[in-house]
């Protein structure tokens, strides 16, 4: 089967990875357009890839009749109009989250893709390909704990960027949560509630850091999430599942343990979300490209995260945004699954 051909737009951090993994970590696809608001960045990623090029407008790249499929990695601000025009060229897309930056874009989104009738479109939440989570998915899955009854969530940051606001935190950073609470558990999120502990003297003036969330599911399990994104120590994302028969925790970052003189002993704790998350985004994207490869027969170009989980997310973190102001509970609306 000859490779597929990738454009991959928006070449900043994640689109960079993206083209590198595509280019020399995973097999059955190659990069053959790059696009970037800033041209020169694309052209000078272009320039080190044999066969690829660079395409000045996002949406001529994605109608390139050389483009087999698309990598989003541009701003949120700009998915719903490149995800469309994905849908009206039918290009099967991996759009890194968020699916939209709102409620009603994203449901748009998943109406206007069920109306061609097949799925095209799969949803960046990498940690459903994170060996541990799918370990813990296993685990819950297998019965072994019994029914799960809670979720703890430690969601840290050293740092993030000056545009970072309180509301930020709800969209950008527990969204990842989000979408594992719906994966673990296998059910919608019916209310989410901020809380806001006493703020980080380190953080930027405004930002509320740490927040508390605590998510309730409709069956009414119990999630709480701490975010706390300026703890200046390093990357740790943890998750506990407790259930009847026992619990089980994963991202302990118990790799090498060293011992020394004059008696100490320690590891390093992972610095940031690619050190942890590299080999599930291999993982994302080869099975996306497998999953496309295998359209034309099987009818579906998404092995992972859908439309409709990008939607949900959405919508689960807009009553959070709420929430963040009022400190008390929202209830989720989710619309009709078309
Ligand atoms: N899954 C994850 O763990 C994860 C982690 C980080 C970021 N993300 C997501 O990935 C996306 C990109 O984030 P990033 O951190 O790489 O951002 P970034 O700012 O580093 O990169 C974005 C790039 O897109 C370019 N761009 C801006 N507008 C554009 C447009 N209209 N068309 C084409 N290119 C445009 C910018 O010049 C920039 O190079 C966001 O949606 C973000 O939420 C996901």
């Amino acid at each position: 089967m000859s490779d597929l051909k990738v454009a991959v737009l928006g070449v900043g951090v994640m689109g960079a990875d993206h083209v590198a993994r595509i280019t020399s970590r995973i097999s059955g696809a190659r990069v053959v357009v790059v696009n970037d608001y800033i041209t020169e960045k694309a052209e000078q990623i272009a320039s080190q890839i044999e066969g690829c090029r660079a395409v000045i407008d996002p949406l001529d790249a994605i109608a390139d009749p050389d483009v087999d499929a698309v990598v989003l990695a541009t701003p949120g601000t700009t998915h719903e109009k490149q995800l469309l025009a994905c849908l009206e060229h039918r290009k099967p897309v991996m759009c890194e989250k968020p699916l939209t930056t709102d409620v009603s874009t994203s449901l748009e989104i998943v109406r206007r893709e069920a109306e061609l009738g097949r799925p095209l479109i799969q949803v960046g939440f990498m940690r459903r390909f994170d060996d541990e989570y799918m370990r813990l998915k296993a685990l819950i899955d297998g019965g072994e704990l019994g029914q799960p009854l809670l979720m703890h969530c430690i969601h840290r940051n050293p740092s993030v960027p000056g545009y970072f606001d309180s509301s930020l935190i709800v969209k950008d950073s527990l969204v990842h949560e989000v979408d594992v609470t719906r994966f673990l558990f296998g059910e919608e999120i019916a209310s989410v509630q901020i809380v806001r502990p006493g703020s980080n003297p380190g953080a930027p003036e405004g930002v509320v850091d740490p927040q508390i969330a605590i998510l309730r599911t409709v069956s009414g399990r119990h999630v709480d999430v701490e975010l706390f994104v300026t703890t200046g120590v390093a990357y740790e994302v943890r998750t506990e599942v407790v259930g009847e028969h026992g619990s089980a925790m994963i991202g302990l970052d118990v790799g090498l343990i060293r011992k020394s003189a004059p008696g100490t002993w320690g590891g390093q704790i992972t610095p940031g979300f690619r050190e942890r998350f590299g080999r599930a985004y291999d993982k994302e994207i080869q099975r996306w490209v497998d999953a496309v490869q295998g359209g034309d027969t099987t009818g579906n170009y998404v092995d992972g995260p859908t439309a409709w989980d990008g939607y949900a997310a959405a919508a689960v973190c807009a009553a959070g945004v709420e929430s963040l102001e009022s400190g008390l509970p929202v209830d989720v609306h989710l619309a009709e699954r078309p």
